[in-house]
């Protein structure tokens, strides 16, 4: 079995003091301890599959409406919609494994009981959300996976290596978190199989949990920080924001569905010109204009909207004018 050894030094933090100090953080962990849920019990996993086999609604995939897409036979649109929906789980099973090591670190690394009894629960929370993706490409996608992308294994070499956990916590609680919170939110409603629709909500819940240890935790740094820790967070946000929104294409996906290379070209032009024309499905807009919305809102409550990042979000695609 392939796997994938990374090398990291951090400091272990142990405390004394187990009494309540920050409040919200602590209330964050009650919430956590509530709202467990169990992968094997709370899953209807044996509703029946669609009888078409689809996964997920056509129009996520990229080509839907286009000239190509309209060629596509009903056997190869299935296929495609099953392999591409097996290469988006992928990418978050991967997603999934590096956020419950990125936070076993932090359970090391932060200070603080109550900030360690919350990791702790996302720890835990992380595992599920690893486990449940494999069990649904095992069950309805017949164990199919494709590697991880560049970006992500980039972004996560990143995560694990930086001793300090502010730095993770950017990369993972503020800017991948609030990009999974939006595409979890997508996929639930896309969903074709209710069973993907079901996982999806469930992850829905815990990903808003982990979104705020990073709301709560992240202000107090910056208006501490001094002018250069404050740059490289700048700059940290923007690799991780570039890192989260570039680079993913199923190509592999596309390949093993029999696309020769000139299609999967027509694939890739056809892509730039709907970003260019931003001409989405519904789905796909409520996505962007959900994810900009919240990654622009809490980058402002954090305090890392500055002039120096935002020439570098408007240059990722991302609407400034979200914010309120
Ligand atoms: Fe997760
Ligand atoms: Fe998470």
């Amino acid at each position: 079995m392939e796997r994938r050894v990374i090398s990291s030094t951090l400091d272990t933090v142990f405390e004394f003091d187990y009494s309540v100090q920050a409040e919200d953080m602590r209330s964050l962990y009650e919430k956590a301890k509530r709202d467990q849920w169990n992968a094997s019990r709370d899953i209807a996993w044996d509703t029946a599959e669609r009888d078409d086999g689809r996964v997920l609604a056509d129009e996520l995939i990229d080509i839907h409406g286009s000239p190509m897409w309209e060629r596509l036979g009903e056997t190869d649109r299935v296929e495609l919609n099953r392999r591409i929906a097996a290469w988006r789980l992928s990418v978050l099973v991967y997603g999934e494994q590096g956020a419950m090591l990125a936070c076993s670190q932090l359970v090391n690394i932060v200070e603080g009981t109550d900030e360690k009894f919350f990791q702790a629960t996302q720890v835990a929370d992380e595992a599920r959300h690893n486990e449940v993706l494999e069990r649904y490409l095992q069950a309805r996608l017949g164990g199919l996976h494709y590697p991880m992308p560049d970006n992500e294994r980039f972004l996560f070499d990143a995560i694990l290596t930086d001793p300090r956990w502010y730095i993770k916590t950017i990369a993972l609680q503020l800017v991948a978190e609030t990009f999974a919170v939006s595409m979890f939110r997508m996929m639930s409603q896309a969903a074709a199989d209710p069973v993907l629709r079901q996982i999806c909500e469930r992850i829905l819940q815990d990903e808003s949990r982990h979104m705020g240890f990073g709301m709560l935790s992240l202000p107090g740094v910056l208006k501490e920080a001094t002018e250069s820790e404050r740059r490289e967070m700048e700059d940290f946000t923007c690799l991780a924001l570039e890192k989260v929104l570039t680079g993913f294409f199923p190509l592999e996906a596309y390949q093993d569905a029999g696309f020769s290379r000139a299609q999967i070209d027509e694939v890739r032009s056809y892509r730039r010109d709907a970003a260019a024309r931003n001409d989405y499905a519904v789905y796909r807009k409520f996505f962007r204009r959900d994810m900009h919305t919240s990654m622009v809102n809490n980058l402002v409550r954090i305090g890392l909207l500055t002039d120096r990042v935002r020439p570098r979000l408007a240059d990722l695609g991302v609407a400034l004018t979200a914010v309120a």
